[in-house]
């Protein structure tokens, strides 16, 4: 599938985030990173994980773990892989440029698939979610973590108040709950089985053991230069 949108423009904006991406955001976002591991971690132990920027998330992972980790920017990535290196992440199998929408991986590889504060980035998100199934093994999970609005939290008036704050350091204010959940009803082979509270959210979808293989395409894997 050829991509229609401006790629470029976003990995033009990580380049810039890459030096000082942890110093930021290590701490605020710890706690979805961690509960998005665990919950991904419990599905078995091949895993992909979307967008995963820094590779921040790493070293949460269990050693069992196998882990292949793809972003869009080779920025974020390089510092990824120096974590892969000074803290000896031997779970890590792979760090892979490439695009959520467009994932070089067969049908059915992952017991789990995990995209945590990228989903609200990319242009299509139904057709990252399609590609998250895609590659995703009946049974498994796909778990999201992000900045997610649900209308119906008590404390949806607040988070509006300070919707310009996250707007301005690239939140999207109103990327709904429902948008994930609804795409999994519609399918008719997966199951909501959490959303959590608060101001940033994880969201389990589980894929039922039933559900067919989907065979839409992907392209191939990029190695990461060290
Ligand atoms: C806010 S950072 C989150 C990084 C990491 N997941 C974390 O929790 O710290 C967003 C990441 O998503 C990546 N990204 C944006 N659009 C993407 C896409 N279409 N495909 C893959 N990665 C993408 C960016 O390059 C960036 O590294």
């Amino acid at each position: 599938m050829p991509v229609t949108y401006d790629l470029e423009s976003q990995k033009r904006v990580y380049a810039g985030w890459a030096k000082i991406y942890d110093r930021v955001y290590q701490g605020m976002l710890e706690r979805p990173q961690r509960e998005s591991v665990a919950a991904a971690c419990a599905c078995g132990r091949d895993i992909l994980e979307i967008g995963v920027g820094t590779g921040l998330t790493l070293q949460y992972f269990t050693p069992e773990s196998r882990v292949i980790a793809v972003d869009l920017s080779l920025d974020m990535l390089r510092m990824a892989a120096r974590k892969v290196e000074s803290q000896k992440l031997d779970h890590v199998l792979g760090l892979m440029v490439m695009d959520a929408c467009r994932l070089g991986f067969a049908a059915e590889s992952f017991d789990a698939v995990t995209a945590q504060f990228v989903i609200t980035l990319v242009p299509d998100p139904e057709q990252a979610l399609a590609e998250m199934d895609r590659v995703l093994k009946p049974g498994g999970e796909i778990v999201i973590a992000s900045r997610l609005v649900d209308d119906r939290d008590f404390a949806a008036p607040l988070w509006r108040a300070v919707a310009p704050l996250a707007k301005a350091v690239g939140w999207s204010a109103d990327f709904k709950v429902s948008r994930l959940t609804d795409w999994a009803a519609a399918t008719g082979r997966y199951e909501t089985v959490h959303v959590g509270r608060g101001y940033f959210r994880v969201v389990r979808l589980r894929k039922l053991v039933s559900a067919a293989a989907q065979t839409t395409n992907g392209s191939e894997p990029l190695a990461l230069e060290a």
